[in-house]
């Protein structure tokens, strides 16, 4: 194979180059799809306990290196080390689930008399195969868990993978795979195809070897490969405008230590960060005051110092995190704390009296920004909840159950959290969004299944 061209990947942070990817030509890629093409009707013939034994080696080489990959991941995607870290041994466990639970999947058995006029004599069953070539494109903001959540799945149900990570991770995809590959990875099971999204994307969620996607990213991209790769099956993980609901402060400090680890922890750019909290205005000026008094205890720095803040992941994203705090401002917002700003590290901000005209409300920042809008009732916080293109995740904080839970039943969103910031794990945890934030389910189980299909057998007893 011929390189066409190298991408030089730098630290966000510090500008340090880390390394650089293969950019595949087109003719690179046909040539992958067509050994995945011819890989995986072998590999679905192996026993589930040759694939689980592949995965439980992975999982242990990861474990074995996570401190070193976890320096990697931290300067790649300016992720606090500590965090890091905890990506790589939570992998490692996802992992390690995925090969236990393929081997707890069980198929179904009708008669055919369960049916009107059916015989008794033609039964059926099904169990599950493998789709064939799935293609995982992950994100930048976990490059090792959110794609091994796809790939481990893809091959413990017998399929053989493509794997996109996003430029900005590639060098994590790298060491993951790597690390697949030490375990005994049969050769041309999982094929890395680097190169920018923007170049090969389009042809690769095309390609006719292609039998399913498995997309994490943003809105923008998902409707894209949505439109394009039509007839094939998907699942989308996208963005969020997670809400956090307060209805009291009963849980004062804990309500507060979960809307700051949940608004700026990897410095916002979690799908499931919180990105606005609605409170009555009977409670705003108590939440106010003490959101702003632990806002200091929100660290600020380099990902190897593990603060929470650290510089973003690139100029465009932090340019467009100051451009929505700056449309807040512009239109009577109130910062209490924050908006500074040096080079991609922005300061976490908080606003209050941020309002539904303001884009801070509605836009997804992917940044340390977290809006007040404050509420004359709950009424109108689940109606602007529910307004949000977006339906991904939602809080609600406070101490009467039965409120809790009417609130709860008329949120649009795949999960709502009580008394705890939004979050997908664990990881076996189904997990969806709804409106634009997704289609489809993740979560280890929904995996398993989504990247195998039922076939059934009919057997019609002769005698
Ligand atoms: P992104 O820009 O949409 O990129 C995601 C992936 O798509 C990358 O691998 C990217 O490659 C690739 N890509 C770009 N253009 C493509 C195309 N035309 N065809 C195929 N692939 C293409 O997202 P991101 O900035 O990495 O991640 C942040 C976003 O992801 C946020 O909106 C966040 O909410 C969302 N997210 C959602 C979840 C969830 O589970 N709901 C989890 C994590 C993140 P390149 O890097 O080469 O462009
Ligand atoms: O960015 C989106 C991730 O799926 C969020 O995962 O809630 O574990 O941080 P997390």
């Amino acid at each position: 194979m011929q390189i066409q061209d190298i991408i030089t990947l730098y630290a966000p942070a510090t500008g340090e180059a880390l390394g650089s990817v293969p950019a595949l030509s087109t003719q690179q890629i046909d040539t992958m799809m067509t050994t995945a093409t011819h890989k995986w009707p072998e590999w679905s013939q192996t026993t589930l306990e040759t694939r689980s034994n592949l995965l439980k080696r992975w999982s242990a080489i990861l474990r074995r290196d996570a401190e070193k990959i976890a320096v990697l991941v931290s300067k790649e995607i300016s992720k606090a080390y500590a965090d890091s870290l905890k990506e790589v041994i939570r992998t490692a466990d996802l992992i390690d689930y995925v090969a236990d639970d393929a081997l707890r999947m069980i198929g179904e058995a009708y008669r055919g008399d369960q049916f009107p006029g059916g015989s008794q004599r033609k039964i059926a069953f099904s169990h599950y195969v493998p789709l064939g070539v799935v293609l995982a494109i992950s994100p930048f903001n976990y490059p090792i868990n959110l794609a091994a959540a796809k790939i481990a799945p893809a091959l413990m149900m017998g399929n053989s993978v493509i794997f996109k990570p996003a430029t900005q991770g590639a060098l994590s995809g790298v060491a993951l795979i790597d690390a697949l590959i030490e375990a005994g990875l049969p050769k041309g099971l999982v094929q890395l195809a680097t190169g920018r999204g923007s170049v090969i994307g389009d042809y690769i969620v095309q390609h006719p070897a292609i039998n399913m996607i498995s997309f994490t990213g943003s809105v923008g991209i998902g409707r894209h490969i949505s439109g394009l790769a039509a007839m094939i099956p998907q699942v989308h993980e996208l963005g969020g405008k997670d809400a956090a609901i307060i209805t009291d402060l009963a849980n004062e400090k804990h309500i507060i230590s979960e809307l700051i680890s949940g608004a700026f922890g990897y410095s916002g750019q979690r799908c499931t960060a919180i990105k606005r909290i609605f409170v009555l205005d009977s409670l705003a000026d108590q939440l106010v005051s003490s959101l702003q008094a632990a806002m200091p205890t929100v660290t600020v720095g380099l990902p190897e110092t593990n603060a929470m803040v650290t510089p973003l992941i690139d100029t465009k994203s932090a340019d467009f995190v100051q451009e929505l705090i700056d449309d807040a401002i512009n239109q009577g917002a109130t910062v209490l704390f924050g908006n500074t700003r040096e080079g991609n590290l922005l300061s976490p901000t908080l606003l209050d009296n941020v309002t539904p005209a303001m884009r801070v409300a509605w836009e997804e920042p992917f940044g340390p920004v977290l809006p007040i809008i404050r509420v004359a009732s709950i009424d109108e916080a689940i109606h602007l909840t529910n307004e949000s293109e977006f339906g991904l995740q939602a809080s609600i904080f406070g101490s009467n159950i039965d409120d809790i839970f009417s609130i709860a039943q008329k949120l649009q969103v795949g999960t709502v959290n009580i008394n705890g910031r939004s979050e997908r794990g664990p990881d076996h945890f189904p997990f969806s969004g709804i409106k634009n934030s997704g289609m489809g389910v993740q979560g280890i189980r929904r995996s398993l299944e989504s990247m195998s299909r039922q076939q059934m057998t009919v057997l019609n007893i002769q005698k």
